[in-house]
């Protein structure tokens, strides 16, 4: 999509759709630019009751009274941040949802961030439409902001924000069969540039190296698992080091522990942590941040067969910790496990996992908000920062050691699986004992957020790629100390 800036007066503006934000009270103000056209539409919205509400909206045909063909207003509300980014997303879907192709976006008498409104319109433009046979609507092809100060900078960064989060979304879309372990570490080895290398393991030699988590969960499946390895090195001084860890489970049937078909239907969407992290790492190939960025995911299925392992079996763990197993379906933490240990070993100053780890996390938060777990305070204030920056949801749990008890094992050292209560919790603790060393560690457990069984705002349904803006604005800003 290409964005340019107009300093035309609304009225002359040529699109097939012309966007105009209105705060909450000012409809009068908003509609003075579309000079003898703002009566009839000032009438319409009387009649609709349309007054600029957060998160309403009202389109009309111009009926050739201005240049633009159709006409949608949208509620700014009190027009925060959150308010402006909300009011553009439904500009991007009513466009998809129309087909609009040259799409124009005005917010009269505000300041916009063009950053979060370019985000946010990319994301409510998006469909994943590809395996649809007959006539589609089509994306944007053009957006103009008009009367807002050009920003070249802004156009970047969000380029680089969208690109990587369209990546994860697309990702995470696509059926099992065509983004299996061997795949998406081949989509990982297509952003190899001179700056970011990456390193994919294969079985044999994720079994020689002792990653005993990854082996049992990946065993059962003919399409065996890859461990694969990113790191991008800024051009400059490097000024800190983080490693973004993803849940890369490419479809989870539950193993022998077998999900009912409902809860299986969208497990290709199991992978949307790792699916994340390749995003962020699009996203930061393109900003080049003065910071090293690590990026670790196990690629796994996890499948019933002859050769699956089973409750009862002891995994040796890449950090030499036993795990006995109680459910083969709790497999993402036994994943996470080995990465985890892999990025300690990196000694990077913080270590953020993403995950779709627990049904309890969607039980609890549902499915805006995204389950923080950290120990560190300081951590917690700066991710929740980055994200409500972002228009993204965390939501801080609690970590709490008394949890523990539940995962005391009879024969290993623990157990794969804790109680139902609090289940998104001890499978954070679970986690927390493959992280060694001096870094700092969150745990972000994306369950809810990360795939939409139906629309929500200006999502479409489908995989959203939360944490790809997130993780990419913590890079941007992240100095050591
Ligand atoms: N991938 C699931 C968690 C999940 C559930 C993600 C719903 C997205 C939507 C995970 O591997 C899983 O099956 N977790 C089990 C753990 C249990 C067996 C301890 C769960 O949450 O039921
Ligand atoms: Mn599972
Ligand atoms: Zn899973």
């Amino acid at each position: 999509m290409r964005t340019q800036f107009s300093s035309d007066a609304l009225s002359s503006v040529p699109a097939d759709l012309l966007v105009v934000g209105v705060a909450q009270g000012k409809l009068t103000d908003a509609l003075a630019g579309l000079g003898a056209f703002a009566g009839a539409l000032a009438k319409l919205a009387a009649e609709e009751e349309f007054t600029g509400k957060a998160g309403s909206s009202l389109a009309a045909p111009s009926f050739g009274q201005v240049a633009a063909g159709r006409v949608l207003l949208v509620g700014l509300g009190e027009v925060k941040a959150s308010d402006v980014r909300a009011a553009a997303g439904t500009a991007g879907n009513q466009a998809r949802a129309k087909g609009h192709k040259n799409v124009a976006l005005a917010f009269p008498g505000v300041t916009p961030d063009v950053c979060a409104a370019l985000e946010a319109f990319a994301e409510g433009n998006y469909r994943f439409d590809k395996y649809k046979t007959g006539p589609k609507k089509a994306a944007a092809e053009s957006l103009t902001l008009v009367g807002v100060a050009e920003d070249a900078a802004a156009v970047a960064r969000a380029e680089a924000m969208i690109a990587g989060q369209t990546l994860a979304r697309d990702l995470v879309n696509e059926p099992a069969a065509e983004i299996y372990p061997e795949s998406l570490a081949r989509v990982a080895e297509g952003l190899a540039s001179d700056r970011v290398s990456v390193t994919v393991l294969d079985f044999d030699t994720i079994v020689a190296k002792g990653m005993g988590g990854i082996v049992g969960v990946g065993q059962g499946s003919t399409r065996k698992p890859r461990f694969v390895h990113m790191t991008y090195t800024p051009a400059g001084a490097q000024k800190g080091h983080l490693a973004f860890v993803g849940k890369g489970v490419t479809f989870d049937s539950g193993g022998l522990s077998l999900k009912p078909s409902d809860g299986m239907q969208t497990m290709r969407c199991d992978m949307a942590g790792a699916a994340a992290v390749i995003g962020a790492m699009k996203t930061i190939s393109q900003l080049q941040p003065s910071v090293r960025v690590d990026v670790i995911f196990g690629a796994v299925e996890n499948m019933m067969s002859g050769d699956s392992y089973k409750l009862g079996d002891i995994l040796k763990m890449y950090n030499g910790k036993r795990v006995e197993i109680h459910n083969t379906d709790a497999e993402g933490r036994l994943v996470l496990a080995d990465c985890l240990h892999y990025a300690s070993e990196l000694k990077p100053d913080a270590i953020v996992d993403l995950a779709t780890l627990t049904g309890a996390a969607v039980i609890a938060l549902g499915d805006w908000y995204s389950a923080l777990y950290t120990r560190d305070d300081a951590l917690a204030a700066s991710l929740a920062g980055f994200a409500q920056d972002a228009g993204e949801a965390v939501w801080r749990m609690p970590l709490v050691d008394m949890y523990k008890d539940k995962l005391k094992a009879e024969w290993g050292d623990m157990k794969n699986v804790g109680s139902r209560a609090g289940g998104s919790i001890t499978a954070a603790l679970f986690l927390s004992d493959f992280v060694s060393g001096d870094a700092k560690w969150a745990h972000i457990d994306i369950a809810g957020p990360a795939f939409l069984d139906s629309a929500l705002l200006h999502y479409a349904a489908g995989g959203t790629g939360t944490m790809v803006r997130t993780l990419a604005r913590w890079a941007e800003t992240h100095q050591k100390g």
